[in-house]
C-alpha cells in the first residue's frame, strides 16, 4: 500500500531489502547486485529496486542520512509492506587503529545520542541491537572475505557528523567503540517497535584518529563488494 514516502504497490518490494544511505549507491547495487531489477518507488528521489538475488526476491532501497529518515524509511516496509528483513549497508568512519579505511564492520550494538533508546519504554533506556540470526549468518558470510579486515562488535549512530563533546572520540575508543556512523540504531529500534529484523554492515570510509587514510567520494561509490555480499548472503540465510 503506497505510504507518503513510498509509492510501490503492494507486493512490489521484496520481503528482504538491502538498504544504503545514499540513493545513487542503491541504484548501483541494484544494477551490480540484482537480476531483473526495476524501480517501484521513487518519492523524493529514494529509489527503491526489486530484482532478485540468487533466486531469491530482493529489494535495494536507500535510507537517506540520520536516524529521523532511515527511521521513516524501515517502519514503512515493516509496516505497510510486509518486509521481514533489512540490512543497513553503509559508510562509516573508523575509530580504533585497527580498523582501516576499506575495512568491514558488522555491528554487535548501536550506541546512540539519539532520543530512540529511550522512547519505547518510558523511563528505560534499551539496547539497540541488531537480529541474532542475521547476525550470526552476517558473520559467517564474512569469513570468506578475504580481501579486507572485517571487524565485529559496536558502533556509535550519532545524531550529528560534526559536534562532539570533549574526548567522545578517546572514550568512545577505549569502551571499544569501532565506529560512527548516523543511522543504525533508529533501524535497530524500528525493526524492535515492528517485529522485524534488522543489521548492519559497513565500510569504513574515513579514519577518526587518521584523516590521511580517508577514501573519495569516488572510492566510497564502488569499494563496497565486500560489505554488499556479506549483507545479501545474510539477507537470503
Ligand atoms: N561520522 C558519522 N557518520 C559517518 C562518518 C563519520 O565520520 N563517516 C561516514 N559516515
Amino acid at each position: 500500500m503506497p505510504t507518503p514516502h513510498i509509492s510501490a504497490a503492494e507486493g512490489e518490494i521484496a520481503p528482504l531489502v538491502l538498504m544504503p544511505g545514499d540513493p545513487k549507491r542503491a541504484a548501483r547495487i541494484a544494477t551490480d547486485f540484482l537480476t531483473d531489477a526495476t524501480l517501484v518507488s521513487d518519492v523524493r528521489g529514494i529509489g527503491c529496486y526489486t530484482g532478485t538475488y540468487q533466486g531469491h526476491p530482493m529489494s535495494v532501497m536507500a535510507s537517506g542520512m540520520g536516524l529521523p529518515s532511515i527511521s521513516i524509511y524501515a517502519t514503512e516496509l515493516y509496516r505497510f509492506y510486509g518486509v521481514r528483513r533489512i540490512i543497513r549497508v553503509g559508510t562509516c568512519g573508523a575509530l580504533p587503529p585497527a580498523v582501516k579505511v576499506r575495512d568491514v564492520i558488522i555491528a554487535t550494538a548501536a550506541h546512540t545520542n539519539s532520543s530512540v533508546s529511550q522512547m519505547l519504554v518510558p523511563g528505560l533506556t534499551l539496547s539497540l541491537a541488531p537480529s541474532y540470526p542475521l547476525l550470526r549468518a552476517a558473520a559467517d558470510a564474512a569469513q570468506s572475505v578475504t580481501e579486507v579486515g572485517v571487524h565485529i562488535g559496536p558502533i556509535l549512530a550519532s545524531d550529528h557528523f560534526y559536534e562532539w563533546g570533549p574526548n567522545a572520540i578517546p572514550e568512545l575508543t577505549r569502551l571499544g567503540t569501532l565506529a560512527v556512523e548516523m543511522e543504525s540504531a533508529g533501524l535497530y529500534a524500528v525493526a524492535m517497535a515492528q517485529g522485524g529484523e534488522a543489521l548492519t554492515v559497513l565500510t569504513a570510509s574515513d579514519h577518526l584518529m587518521d584523516p590521511s587514510q580517508d577514501m573519495t567520494p569516488e572510492e566510497r561509490e564502488t569499494s563496497y563488494r565486500a560489505m554488499v555480499t556479506i549483507a545479501a548472503e545474510a539477507l537470503i540465510s
